[in-house]
């Protein structure tokens, strides 16, 4: 089996993903990274890839035609808000890379899927994909734009045998999250609850205690999501300090 992770580098951390397929016996792991110089990760094979750039996608995907897992784990996060943010830049950026990005690479890798009998496809997604918090008003729209994708490209590969995993998750302790001091999971544990998923032919990962509530409590968002995020944002903006 081959397997292709992309963005599972980044400033030294250990490349969670990649590490675990080699640790799990997978017979090739391309660490794909717009630096390919940055994947330096034992036992993974380094690959150059911007999912934002489309030609550079597929001659990856043609370079790469012996995958049958790919991980789609490339994102981006502004915390930029839809109001007050002072352009549309940041939440074009997130939407090129966290929707269109994985969009491409879904297409690009559907048919070298097809070839390997079917194989899967992970989206990391986010927590975010379920509601929107206006501190990262359109890194959440972008990510619930991308939840929408894996469905229907689920739907889509159904009948190729395909399998589409979608990974939602609160705070991963990464880059991404250096910024707060919440609770965060370790890319480890995500790492592992992934490829549990894949062996087992499930179809969604809620990684931690915070997907797995936020999702419990979806029907009825507005009495039991957005209360509190409004309460949270309206002493903000105001500075009144939280109790
Ligand atoms: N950390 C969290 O709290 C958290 C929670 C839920 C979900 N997630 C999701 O988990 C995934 C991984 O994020 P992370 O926490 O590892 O964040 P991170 O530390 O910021 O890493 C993001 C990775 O995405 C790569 N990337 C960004 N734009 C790219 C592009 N155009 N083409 C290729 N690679 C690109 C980055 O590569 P460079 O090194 O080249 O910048 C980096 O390796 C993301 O999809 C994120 O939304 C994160």
């Amino acid at each position: 089996m081959s397997n292709l992770v992309h963005a599972a580098v980044r400033g030294g951390r250990p490349p969670a993903f990649a590490r675990e397929l080699v640790r799990r016996g997978a017979a090739k792991v391309y660490g794909a990274a717009r630096d390919h110089g940055a994947v330096t990760e034992p036992g993974v094979l380094p690959v150059a890839l911007d999912i934002t750039d489309a030609d550079q996608v597929a001659r990856v995907a043609a370079q790469c035609a012996d995958v049958s897992l790919l991980v789609n784990n490339a994102g981006v996060l502004r915390y930029s808000t839809f109001i007050g943010a002072p352009d549309l830049d940041a939440a074009r950026l997130e939407m090129e890379t966290n929707y269109f990005g994985t969009l491409r690479m879904c297409r690009a890798f559907a048919p070298v899927l097809a070839a390997a009998g079917g194989g899967a496809i992970v989206n990391m997604l986010s927590v975010t994909s379920f509601f929107t918090n206006p501190f990262d008003a359109s890194y959440g729209a972008s990510k619930a734009a991308e939840w929408s994708l894996t469905n229907g490209v689920r739907i889509e590969l159904h009948h190729q045998g395909t399998l589409v995993v979608a990974v939602h998750a609160g705070f991963i302790d990464t880059e991404m999250a250096a910024l707060t001091d919440a609770q965060k999971i370790s890319p480890e544990s995500v790492a592992g609850q992934v490829f549990d998923a894949v062996e087992a032919g499930q179809i969604e990962v809620l990684a931690d205690e915070r997907s797995r509530d936020v999702k419990a409590k979806l029907s009825r968002d507005h009495e039991l999501i957005y209360p509190p995020i409004q309460e949270f944002w309206d002493a903000a903006v105001s500075g009144t300090p939280q109790g």
